[in-house]
């Protein structure tokens, strides 16, 4: 059986369960929401799709006690209506982090040892306080991190060269917010690094990382939230542990060099991340990391 859990059931979280749920990715889905009326109405919603599937899927409205025996938790709980437009996530964190403490202490509790992929805001800072509430080992509690703006560099310069954004590689790396950026020397596309892009085609790289940086803003200016590139994003990761894929994937977990949650390189596996595998960064690129993990501490001590 494969089973899955999703923790906040809002724009995000009910996106994430559409997903899993359409895609036929497990055979029992529990929802997990504290408001009451709004995880029925879901739970229902869905179950009146049951018939229309391909699939067989168990979708269950429930608590943190029904997932001691999940593979994979995705918390999608947070406080989207604090953020102001152009904002900072951070500005969830009071409101999110007693709340992630009590989930977290719930999953213990229920005896969870499956992994949990925290998509809640800020997602390095939360990620953090997840694998303390939950004692889980740190390769099992990993953030969505800038797997997601990864994806919004993809789509920035796919538009650019006009191509399918799956056939560039390469990462968009540190804090999911203000201090993250593209390390450049990790880029390919059309069989060519960075400076022979520009070379060629004359695009501007800022631009683009640019486009990839604010881009979580850019959508919530419109809709006040976002919810369906970081829910594939989400599910993507899931994937890759059900399958256990050992692909490497750009994810907020714990790194010591800089004693803290950050999006980093790692392999995701059955087990969360697996490993760890260093890139050849320049030196710039190394200097905007380190500069990158003193933003999210610093942002932690100043808005909790
Ligand atoms: C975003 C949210 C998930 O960037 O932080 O879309």
């Amino acid at each position: 059986m494969r089973k899955i859990g999703v923790v906040g059931i809002g724009h995000v979280g009910v996106t994430v369960a559409h997903i899993i749920i359409a895609q036929g990715l497990a055979d029992e889905i529990v929802l997990v929401d504290k408001n009451p009326e709004k995880l029925a109405s879901e739970e229902l919603d869905f179950r009146d799709a049951a018939s229309l599937l391909d699939h067989h899927v168990e979708v269950h409205a429930g608590t943190a006690k029904d997932l001691a025996d999940a593979e994979v938790v995705i918390s999608a709980l947070g406080h989207i209506e604090l953020i102001k437009p152009g904002g900072d996530r951070f500005t969830e964190l009071k409101a999110n982090t007693p709340e992630v403490q009590q989930v977290g202490s719930d999953l213990k509790q229920a005896g969870f040892n499956g992994v949990l992929i925290v998509i809640s805001n800020p997602v390095d800072v939360i990620t953090g306080i997840y694998q303390k509430a939950t004692g889980l080992p740190a390769n099992q509690v990993f953030g969505t991190g800038t797997y997601l703006d990864t994806a919004r560099l993809k789509r920035a310069l796919g538009d650019t060269l006009a191509i399918d954004p799956r056939g560039i590689s390469g990462y968009m790396l540190g804090e999911h917010g203000d201090s993250q950026f593209a390390a450049w020397s990790t880029v390919k596309a059309l069989g060519k690094n960075a400076d022979e892009l520009v070379k060629l085609y004359n695009i501007n790289l800022d631009k683009v990382a640019e486009a990839a940086r604010v881009g979580g803003f850019t959508v919530f200016a419109g809709k006040k939230y976002t919810n369906f590139a970081i829910a594939h994003a989400a599910v993507s990761l899931a994937k890759l542990v059900l399958s256990n894929a050992r692909r490497e994937a750009i994810v907020s977990h714990y790194d010591e060099r800089f004693e803290g949650y950050i999006s980093t390189p790692a392999i995701i596996g059955r087990d969360g991340v697996t490993a760890e595998f260093d890139l050849q960064l320049s030196d710039d690129e190394k200097v905007l990391l380190q500069k990158s993990a003193n933003a999210i501490a610093e942002k932690t001590a100043a808005y909790l």
